[in-house]
């Protein structure tokens, strides 16, 4: 039989990752949607490892016989202090990626150092509750000077960073390629290998 996990999410691009690697495993994966669940934690914690275990834990909390697993993510700027950081979501609340990209680069200009790195973490809690796991994987790159031409792939702040592994902008990078390196990849490798795959 299947061993069933819910993740804390009804980013059903972020589902659609994390079922990629787990099912052969012999893991199905259920997002909130599927079992009509609303997200109610409030993401009060000033770090990514403590939003993600609140998530988690709600989750738990609701749902007592199944694994949960959720994650928490954003982009941290070293020369804003890691700003836009655990609030990547919430900055500029209503408006959308255009402008708040926008935003960032007017914030960064002249500014010589443009380090940035996309981070995840993961929160990875069993169904006996005797197991909880955090995973945090991260990207490293910089924040392009000027907003990119043209159509861009991703999503969120995709189309001003620019990745050092790849050498290419997440939003000039296929799926396939941002998925090899990105952040959100990176804490599910480490989560897979926790689980008794061979990532
Ligand atoms: P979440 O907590 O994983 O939903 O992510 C919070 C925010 O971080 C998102 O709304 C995006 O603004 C940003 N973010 C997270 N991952 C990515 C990514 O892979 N590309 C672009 N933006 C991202």
């Amino acid at each position: 039989m299947n061993k069933k996990i819910v993740f804390a999410t009804h980013n059903e691009h972020k589902v659609q990752e994390v079922r990629t690697m787990l099912s052969p495993l012999g893991y199905e994966v259920l997002s909130l949607s599927d079992l009509h669940l609303s997200e109610e934690a409030e993401e009060t914690a000033e770090t990514f490892e403590g939003n993600s275990r609140i998530k988690a834990e709600d989750i738990a909390r609701r749902l007592p016989r199944y694994a949960v697993l959720s994650d928490d993510s954003g982009l941290e700027i070293r020369a804003l202090g890691g700003f836009p950081g655990v609030h990547s979501a919430r900055f500029m609340e209503g408006e959308g990626y255009e402008k708040k990209n926008k935003a960032i680069l007017e914030r960064m200009k002249g500014i010589e150092d443009r380090r940035a790195a996309f981070v995840t973490v993961m929160t990875y809690i069993d169904e006996e509750r005797k197991i909880e796991k955090s995973f945090r994987g991260e990207d490293t790159g910089r924040i392009v000077s000027s907003f990119p031409e043209g159509k861009q792939n991703g999503f969120g702040y995709d189309p001003i960073f620019f990745s050092d592994a790849l050498q290419k902008t997440y939003g000039e990078a296929s799926p396939e390629e941002k998925n090899r390196v990105s952040h959100r990849s990176r804490a599910l490798r480490q989560l897979f290998a926790h689980l008794g795959g061979r990532a």
